[in-house]
């Protein structure tokens, strides 16, 4: 596995692949892999050849008093993980290179971003919207392969590569949990042995909200007060938000119809943590 630090040997190294009709494929992470981001490289791996894994903790993406200095790190072992994947490179940029002194450039994808997790991290999908497209000028990937746990991010970067006419395929891939439901993620790590019990409570209320609405309930807000109150029902749990709302463009609902998608965002702890399931 190539690991490459700087653009140009990445650039350099897609831009071959692609002129020998090769497909590229990126999976961008902030590292710390566990079994969620195996499945976006699995996946990745099975439909494009090379296959380029993006490491970067981008600061941007992080608001005042958020846990970029804390955020989970452990490069080595993430370096072990992708070769036994078979990955083909791993890009590493540094803070200084991605954000060079007087950085100015940002992406705003309006409207999506301000909702949901949105309304409660400012700037937090401006700073996804811009490294992800900084990532795909550097990989120059045909395709891109995002988590449907963070279906927000998913909708956003779909929305700026369809806006910005950019010519990536972006694949969503289904969450992985753990045996009780809990949706994997590197801040899962924060969580102590009993939080982390009852953590899997928001799977089960959406799994609740789920099985009601497919009996036949369409009233949003009857079923947002039960995922309330059920997590609720566990102290030490504080719900951000609920949303029922289109999976197209994240609007929120007050009749069920269609594909819609049901979040959570709680806090449990020093964890903050978000999950969701597609109905419909
Ligand atoms: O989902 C993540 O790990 C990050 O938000 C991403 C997409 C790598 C951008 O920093």
């Amino acid at each position: 596995m190539h690991v490459f630090e700087d653009f140009n040997s990445t650039r350099e190294y897609s831009v071959k692949a692609r002129n020998s009709g090769r497909w590229v494929g990126l999976v961008p992470t902030m590292g710390f892999l566990h079994d969620g981001h195996k499945s976006l490289i699995q996946k990745a791996r099975q439909e494009t050849d090379p296959l380029v894994v993006s490491i970067f903790v981008n600061p941007a993406q992080f608001g005042k008093g958020e846990d970029y200095h804390v955020y989970p790190r452990d490069i080595e072992r993430d370096i072990r993980v992708l070769k036994d994947l078979a990955v083909d490179v791993l890009f590493l940029p540094t803070v200084l290179a991605m954000y060079p002194d007087e950085y100015s450039t940002f992406v705003e994808v309006e409207r999506l971003s301000d909702v949901l997790c949105g309304a409660f991290r400012p700037g937090h999908f401006r700073g996804v919207a811009t490294v992800v497209l900084k990532l795909f000028n550097v990989v120059l990937p045909h395709k891109a392969y995002f988590g449907l746990k963070d279906v927000q991010q998913l909708v956003v970067v779909r929305k700026m590569v369809n806006d910005l006419n950019l010519p990536v395929e972006i694949v969503g891939v289904p969450t992985v949990r753990a045996f009780d439901g809990l949706a994997l993620s590197s801040r899962n790590a924060y969580l102590t042995p009993d939080e982390r019990k009852d953590a899997a409570r928001i799977y089960q209320a959406l799994s609740k909200a789920k099985a009601l609405i497919e009996a036949g309930e369409r009233d949003a807000s009857d079923i947002k007060e039960m995922i309330q109150e059920y997590i609720a029902q566990a102290p030490g749990f504080s719900v951000e938000y609920v949303s029922i709302c289109s999976f197209q463009n994240l609007q929120e609902l007050s009749s069920i119809t269609g594909e819609v998608v049901i979040a959570v965002a709680a806090r449990l702890g020093k964890a903050r943590l978000i999950d969701n399931i597609i109905v419909g």
